[in-house]
């Protein structure tokens, strides 16, 4: 049966990637895609949400969230993603946004649901955050939570924090805290997605649909990261989708995560304790089969439209 999952994101190059593969992904149900401000502002994320579940012929609700984390602002993150949050490639617009604010809708699916959903974040974390902390009831409806959040050993918007974690610390803490298992993509598993010029040469190689088109042109178009050695871009978000479709191709390990709340260099830090002492909230995916990781990706793209 597929997992019913609700898709928090914002779009965002590799949340891009991440859309269109869980929307062409036979063993998941996408009941509501969720948008936040994070990377470039909810002007600019929830047209690009609505313009590419259009372009992958689907019908699944989008919802516009939260502008801003639960305290402060979001840091826009133009430089990997572009001004239009799509590395500059246009797509055609999408039809209006579902109504109601994402919050409102994943409190409205999970007190719903047939069966307990699975909560998919690849931004900030706000929306997931504001659902649950409102109402801790609709926590027996929820699976599992999945985020691409944090980094046990560096960070990439600071030197201790990862951008989405970064972005709203107290939102991570509140999911943290529910009393489920979280799931964490985080970047030393990310990184190991690495998006090669030989890797999307392939994917351009399978095949002439509008879908595989737009992720190619989308991905190209990211800036190569100099802290992985200069050779491509790291697919971060799309690792979330993967494992939830394909999780015999990553290893993982239970652990404690905790997250630094306090003003300074340290805010948003994500800390990662194996040693048993606290109980254990978190499973902490620790490796990726990166090329049959990459196969998936192009098959699914391939797939679509
Ligand atoms: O650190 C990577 C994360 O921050 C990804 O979700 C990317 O889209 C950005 O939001
Ligand atoms: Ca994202």
């Amino acid at each position: 049966m597929p997992i019913p999952i609700i898709l928090d994101c914002d779009p965002g190059t590799d949340d891009a990637l991440a859309i269109l593969l869980a929307l062409a992904s036979p063993e998941l149900n996408v009941l509501a895609i969720t948008v936040a401000g994070g990377n470039v502002g909810l002007e600019i994320t929830l047209p690009n949400a609505l313009a590419l579940v259009a372009l992958a012929g689907a019908r699944v609700p989008v919802h516009g969230g939260a502008d801003n984390p639960l305290l402060g602002e979001f840091l826009p993150a133009h430089h990997i993603h572009a001004d239009n949050g799509l590395g500059g490639v246009i797509l055609p617009p999408g039809p209006p946004p579902a109504p109601g604010i994402a919050a409102d809708a994943i409190r409205d699916i999970l007190r719903g649901a047939p069966e307990p959903v699975t909560l998919v974040g690849i931004g900030p974390a706000t929306n997931l955050a504001l659902a649950l902390a409102t109402e801790p009831s609709l926590a027996v409806h929820v699976r599992d939570i999945v985020l691409m959040s944090g980094g046990w050993v560096r960070g990439n918007i600071t030197p201790a924090a990862e951008f989405n974690a970064y972005s709203d610390p107290e939102a991570l803490a509140i999911l943290l805290g529910t009393g489920h298992r979280v799931v964490f993509a985080a970047l030393d598993l990310t990184d190991q997605a690495l998006a090669t010029p030989a890797r999307l040469a392939v994917w351009r190689s399978l095949g002439p649909g509008r879908c595989l088109r737009a992720a190619c042109d989308i991905q190209v178009a990211v800036p190569p990261s100099a802290r992985l050695g200069g050779q491509g871009a790291p697919l971060h978000d799309p690792c979330v989708i993967a494992w939830l479709v394909r999780p015999d191709l990553f290893t993982a390990f239970p652990a404690h995560v905790s997250v630094d709340l306090a003003a300074g260099p340290d805010r948003g830090r994500t800390r990662l304790d194996r040693s048993g002492r606290t109980a254990d909230n978190a499973l902490v995916l620790d490796t990726l089969d990166a090329d049959r990781f990459f196969a998936l990706l192009g098959d699914r793209f391939a797939s679509l439209p």
